[in-house]
């Protein structure tokens, strides 16, 4: 008996053929993709999962949602970033802190017999990925926590404007929210060598001139270059969860995430475990 969880009977391999990397509709897609992160910082890959594996794996989504912790209900484009600019004004991007309603499954959570956790160990997908960044090979992070996560909105549910910390994040979308929940960009708003404050703070006073918007299905794979295109998720509606999986995988071995996130965002446990004091947990969560 086929087993549905193996990652070959999730992905279509008809339309994207990950276990034949030689072949020439691989390097099409490849191509294809190469030209979509150039132009955007985003490339999709619609239908990437089977219908079956549509259901099967937001079933599997919805079942752990309710461990999923809320995390940070408010954050600035940068959260608690970094060597950035100190600023006393309210106006300033740094400084503004948007709602942030989203509840997330931390890695030790989730099952490895689940079809979530086979296609991410499967290593045909890091290796199509690899090929589209053109680096020789991507490593699963080692985070215990946010190597992957399901992210999930209840109604009402949305993600502040903000930029990722990681050069790239690769999502898979299995079930929609009945309203909203879409994905806006603004690519290339961000340089190494300059932060564009203004342009940040017009897109925060909802200027759309730059945004763009994502049309995902669940099924489809996204590949996003998150650290230099200022993006957010607006707010869901209805009663069916918005649920997304988000796989880390990066270009250098060994990575792990800080702490202190791994606390704001999967909760008091993970400072418990690390032998942290409590007030310093607390002072992290509340
Ligand atoms: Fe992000």
């Amino acid at each position: 008996m086929t087993d549905p969880r193996a990652p070959e009977n999730l992905v279509d391999l008809s339309r994207y053929p990950l276990n034949d990397p030689g072949c020439a509709m691989f390097g099409d897609i490849v191509r294809s993709a190469r030209n979509s992160l150039a132009e955007t910082g985003s490339v999709s890959f619609p239908g990437f999962l089977t219908p079956d594996a549509v259901d099967l794996m937001a079933a599997e989504a919805e079942a752990l949602s309710p461990l999923a912790y809320e995390g940070p209900r408010a954050a600035t484009p940068y959260f608690f970033n970094y060597d950035l600019a100190r600023t006393d004004d309210p106006d300033h991007p740094v400084n503004r802190r948007n709602r942030r309603a989203l509840s997330q499954v931390a890695y030790d959570l989730i099952p490895p017999e689940s079809a979530l956790y086979q296609l991410y160990h499967w290593d045909p997908l890091p290796g199509f990925l690899a090929r589209i960044l053109e680096h020789d090979r991507l490593y699963r992070t080692e985070d215990p926590y946010q190597a992957l996560n399901i992210s999930v909105m209840r109604e009402g549910g949305c993600q502040q404007w903000h930029y990722d910390r990681s050069s790239f994040v690769t999502t898979l979308l299995v079930q929609e929210a009945e309203t909203g929940g879409d994905f806006e960009y603004v690519p290339g708003l961000r340089e190494d060598t300059d932060e564009h404050y203004d342009a940040v703070r017009a897109v925060l006073d909802g200027d759309r001139t730059r945004v763009r918007r994502l049309e995902l299905e669940p099924g489809a794979l996204n590949l996003f270059k998150g650290h230099y295109a200022l993006h957010r998720v607006t707010e869901t509606g209805g009663a069916r969860k918005r649920l997304q999986t988000i796989f880390g995988y990066s270009p250098e071995p060994g990575v792990t995430g800080s702490l202190k996130s791994s606390i704001m965002h999967y909760g008091p446990r993970v400072g418990v475990r690390a032998g942290l004091d409590p007030a310093d947990i607390r002072a992290l969560v509340d």
